[in-house]
């Protein structure tokens, strides 16, 4: 497979960040990247701060929205796109709670652009690759593994609206010949996440001092990996999944988010000491709980170990202490993204 000019769209969020940072990194990708981000509340160029000095050559960032067709056409031509990494989405299953309508703009509309422009551009076009949600295939009870036959199950509006650009993906592939693979993925933790996702959420207010909303009984089982495995597994798939499949990604690692959140507690009263004399763990509290709240999701990634080789390297023991210790190293980062936009309204909106 060879890449000249990979479009990869939502690369100032969480997961998009770290995989340009990943890539770039690699000797066998040696092609340019255009990172596609109209910087949403999530999108933040800091994450990729020193990028543009990095690899003057071979990095370049497009300020657009994917929902403007118009605009895709023109970064396709103007930069010969011949292949895209499709992260760009609302992500936050809460504020698709409270606001479905961009979740379907740019979740559904804004992938089916990317397609279109693709579509169009298809001569010489290498791959399209979605990334997408184990949230597709809705909960689990106690037993069980999602696998890619699992059939769709979506209970919230991000994850229909993920589920809907799943189908998009895989019509082109089937209808039109576009090169295409999706990946299904389970809950990503790790640098640079947008504090409004459990694991920061926790990690800040624990440091802080204030309360640690859990929602419902905090029995909610979800199946965790480090995210730069996350990326490793994508670019595996992107190199060697065979074209109009589907691969799921999971870390084998299923937890209840009360035991992350008592975890989260213990490492940092180890770390920085009891700061109010109580142990961290007292600022637990049970909230109410979210709408549709989805019981358990476990990822069977059968098929990509066995096709592809590919398995989780981080244990989540030091993926843990690695992610809490970068967010105890940067405390501007936390700051500006804090100063932009975060505010607790998600939390304050559910009550206690
Ligand atoms: P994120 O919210 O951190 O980042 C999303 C990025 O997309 C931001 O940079 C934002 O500015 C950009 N964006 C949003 N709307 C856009 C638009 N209309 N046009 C251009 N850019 C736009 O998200 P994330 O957690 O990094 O997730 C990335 C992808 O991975 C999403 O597709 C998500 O569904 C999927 N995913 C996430 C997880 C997880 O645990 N975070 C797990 C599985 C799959
Ligand atoms: O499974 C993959 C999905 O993981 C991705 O597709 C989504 O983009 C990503 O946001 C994530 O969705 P979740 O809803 O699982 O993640 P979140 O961090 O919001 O919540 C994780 C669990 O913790 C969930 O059971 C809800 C609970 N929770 C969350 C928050 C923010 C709490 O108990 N308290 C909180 O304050």
């Amino acid at each position: 497979m060879n890449i000249q000019n990979l479009m990869v769209t939502g690369g100032c969020g969480f997961i998009g960040s770290n995989f340009i940072r990943y890539l770039l990194g690699r000797a066998d990708f040696t092609g340019r990247i255009i990172n596609v981000d109209t910087l949403t509340y999530a999108g933040n160029p800091d994450n990729l701060k020193g990028i543009e000095n990095d690899y003057p050559d071979r990095y370049l960032f497009e300020r657009a929205d994917i929902c403007d067709l118009g605009r895709m056409e023109e970064i396709f031509s103007r930069h010969g796109i011949d292949a895209v990494c499709h992260f760009a989405a609302e992500s936050h299953v809460d504020r698709s709670i409270k606001d479905p309508g961009a979740f379907i703009y740019t979740n559904i509309v804004g992938t089916f652009n990317l397609l279109e422009a693709a579509r169009a551009h298809a001569e010489g076009f290498v791959l399209f690759h979605h990334i997408s949600t184990d949230e597709v295939y809705g909960s689990l009870g106690p037993e069980g593994l999602f696998t890619e036959t699992t059939p769709y199950s979506p209970n919230s509006p991000y994850s229909a609206a993920k589920a809907s650009s799943d189908h998009l993906v895989r019509a082109y592939g089937a209808t039109y010949g576009l090169p295409i693979t999706v990946s299904n993925c389970s809950n990503n933790y790790g640098n640079y996440q947008f504090p409004e996702k459990l694991i920061p959420l926790i990690v800040l207010n624990a440091k802080e001092g204030e309360k640690l909303p859990v929602y419902g009984d905090g029995r909610n089982v979800r199946d965790w990996l480090y995210v730069e495995d996350h990326c490793d597994a994508i670019w595996t798939i992107m190199r060697s999944g065979r074209r109009g499949e589907t691969y799921n990604i999971g870390g084998n690692m299923e937890m209840e988010n009360i035991t992350i959140v008592e975890m989260i507690c213990d490492i940092l009263d180890e770390i920085e000491g009891l700061s109010t004399g109580a142990p961290r763990r007292d600022l637990i509290t049970f909230v109410k709980d979210r709408p549709g709240h989805d019981r358990r999701y476990a990822i069977d990634f059968t098929k990509l170990r066995e096709e592809l080789g590919w398995m989780p390297s981080e244990s989540f023991e030091s993926g843990i202490r690695k992610t809490i210790s970068w967010y105890l190293e940067n405390s501007e980062w936390v700051r500006r993204v804090k100063n932009n936009e975060y505010h607790s309204w998600i939390s304050k909106q559910y009550g206690e």
